[in-house]
């Protein structure tokens, strides 16, 4: 096992191989089940395949985003100045990695879900519940690229930047951190609600 566990590409390998073969075994043991295998049409399986996805790099973003709001930033003023640079230098520049990234293809996966479930102008024009939550994430998302990333690169000495620079970069980065948390419920709101709640808005 520890020859999987050990590789986290291989064990991301074996997640998807996993969920292959219980899409397999449960196209056998329960019919017609459209979450169990592609048993009904090409085009409605491809659009859960996206919104798999769409969940998947969903998780990635808000994950490591509640991790900097609730673990990291909370902790960073606990932690003894020499080992400051263990996260700033190491720790943070990798997380933020996958941070932006999940953040990118979480709104390419979902502006898409959007486009193959033909709502994507209604839900941009907010005719269609889910729009709220795309709008709120969507507003994430630029914050992520366009300012959350960029102060952090100042902030975490990533790019030159007067040093007098740098506290102003971290404050900012700290703020729009929060805002994307609160924004995050509701969105999550919409979001969830509009496929599960019963319910549209
Ligand atoms: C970045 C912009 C985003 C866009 C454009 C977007 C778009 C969408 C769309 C169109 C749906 C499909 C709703 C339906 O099936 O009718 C959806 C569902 C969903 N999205 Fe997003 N989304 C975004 C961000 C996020 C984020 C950040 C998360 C965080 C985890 C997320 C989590 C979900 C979840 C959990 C569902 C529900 C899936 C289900 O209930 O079956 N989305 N999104």
């Amino acid at each position: 096992m520890s020859k999987i566990t050990d590789s986290l590409p291989i064990t991301i390998v074996c997640g998807f191989i996993l969920t292959i073969i219980m899409v397999l075994v449960g196209q056998h043991t329960i019919t017609g089940s459209l979450s169990m295998g592609p048993v009904v049409d090409a085009g409605l399986y491809a659009t859960f395949l996206t919104r798999w996805l769409h969940v998947i790099f969903g998780i990635m973003w808000i994950g490591l985003l509640w991790y900097f709001n609730f673990v990291q930033i909370p902790t960073m003023p606990k932690i003894p100045d020499e080992l400051k640079p263990g996260v700033s230098k190491h720790i943070a520049p990798e997380a933020l990695f996958w941070f932006r990234w999940g953040a990118m293809f979480t709104l390419i996966t979902g502006l898409l879900l959007a486009l193959l479930s033909g709502y994507l102008i209604d839900a941009l024009a907010l005719r269609h519940g889910i729009g709220y939550g795309m709008w709120f994430a969507m507003i994430m998302w630029f914050n992520v690229w366009f300012v959350i990333w960029p102060s952090q690169k100042i902030a975490l000495g990533l790019v030159e930047a007067d040093p007098a620079s740098k506290p102003k970069a971290a404050a900012r980065a700290k703020m729009f951190s929060r805002i994307n948390t609160m924004l995050s419920i509701p969105m999550l709101y919409a979001m969830v609600g509009q496929m599960h709640g019963g319910f549209d808005f």
